[in-house]
């Protein structure tokens, strides 16, 4: 089988494609990367020279390559990762998320219905791998079901709604076959320190002001990318098509509560006196819409395909600590811009 991973550069994309070249030798794994600021190939360093593995540099937006690749590739699976990902960067440039998330998405939408569908084998399918943040906002109480309604507040979390109802429609209009997840905040190694997680440990090593937002009150419910990368597997291979299925870490934390753990354990691991990373906290102005809360229940990928969280919050923060300090090198190429040159001037 050739299964197309796009995104694969990027940081949940890099954990998919390691464990699938890891489990499924039989497969052809091509990973089609844009290589923006977001994807980086230091990510998949460990894995370049496999045999089944080919790594293909192209934009999703440019129609003309795609069709090109479906052509000579005939893909027979897609896991579609590739996106603009930063809800900042969103509120800064939406219409580059248009661009990628959704006229992106739509090309390869429209590349694999061109694939006949008799050279379809029963497994192949259109995987989206989506956000719980379409779902807009929570208050207190309640939990994301697939049920609950699209209300997304954000450019980024727009893009992404679209682009899930651009996937929903080609099932229904063309019949191609497809399953969608919607998963909540991922962390863990190779994640860009642009988000909370990456962005704080980044900060707290160089002595920088941590920025929370507003009041830090604002609760995301937290997953270990790797367990992510387990439930992609399973819905790739297991999950019902024309299904939606959600994707979280039963792990609520208020943003201030999860920034004054990660204080505590970057002193513990940096050998500083208690309390010094939480003399770095600096409140700043708020995002613009703000989403108050996420949290998903996600009771059916758990009694269907039997996939729950594996890794626990302590366990996760701290291997991601542990992976930080013991990749600086990664963390200098990153913030850089290092990697950019490398990278792009051999895939130029
Ligand atoms: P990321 O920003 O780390 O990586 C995105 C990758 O896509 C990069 O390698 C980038 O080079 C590539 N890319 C961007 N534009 C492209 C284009 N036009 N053509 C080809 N490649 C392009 O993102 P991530 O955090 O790994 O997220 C991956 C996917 O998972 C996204 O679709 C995102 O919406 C979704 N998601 C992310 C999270 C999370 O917490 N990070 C949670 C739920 C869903
Ligand atoms: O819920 C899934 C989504 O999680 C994904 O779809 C997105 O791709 C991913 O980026 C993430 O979105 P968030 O906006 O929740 O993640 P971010 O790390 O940017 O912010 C997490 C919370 O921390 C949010 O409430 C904003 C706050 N924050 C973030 C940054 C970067 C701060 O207070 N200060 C910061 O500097």
């Amino acid at each position: 089988m050739n299964i197309l991973i796009t995104g694969g550069a990027g940081f949940i994309g890099s954990h998919v494609i390691r464990r699938f070249l890891k489990r499924y030798s039989n497969y052809t794994i091509f990973n089609l990367d844009a290589l923006t600021y977001a994807g980086n190939l230091e990510n998949l360093k460990d894995i370049e020279e496999s045999k089944n593995y080919k790594f293909l540099k192209g934009d999703i937006v440019d129609a003309g390559f795609i069709n090109k690749i479906f052509e000579q590739y005939e893909f027979d699976g897609v896991i579609h990762l590739a996106a603009e990902s930063h809800v900042d960067r969103s509120i800064e440039d939406p219409l580059a998320f248009v661009r990628t998330n959704v006229i992106g998405t739509v090309n390869l939408l429209n590349a694999f219905k061109d694939i006949s569908s008799n050279d379809r084998s029963s497994k192949s399918r259109f995987y989206h791998v989506s956000t719980d943040e379409v779902y807009g906002s929570l208050g207190e109480t309640g939990l994301f079901t697939e049920e609950t309604s699209y209300d997304p507040n954000s450019p980024y979390s727009a893009s992404k709604a679209s682009s899930d109802h651009f996937v929903r429609s080609y099932g229904e209009t063309y019949g191609l076959p497809y399953v969608i997840t919607n998963c909540s905040n991922n962390y863990g190694p190779n994640h860009f320190p642009e988000k909370l997680i990456p962005l704080f440990i980044h900060n707290i090593i160089e002595n920088k002001p941590l920025p929370v937002y507003g009041d830090g009150k604002y609760t995301r419910d937290w997953l270990f990318v790797e367990d992510h990368a387990v439930a992609i597997d399973l819905v790739f291979h297991e999950g019902k098509n024309h299904e939606t299925y959600n994707i979280g870490g039963f792990n609520e934390w208020q943003n201030i509560e999860l920034v004054k753990l990660l204080c505590k354990q970057m002193d513990r691991k940096l050998g500083r006196a208690k309390g010094t990373s939480e003399k770095l906290i600096s409140y700043v102005k708020d995002r613009p819409g703000h989403d108050l809360r996420y949290a998903i229940d996600a009771g059916k990928i758990n009694r269907e395909l039997g996939w729950k969280p594996s890794v626990t919050f302590e366990e996760g923060l701290e291997r991601t600590i542990d992976w930080y300090l013991n990749n600086a090198q990664w963390l200098k190429n990153v913030t850089s811009g290092a990697y950019q040159e490398y990278y792009n001037k051999m895939y130029s």
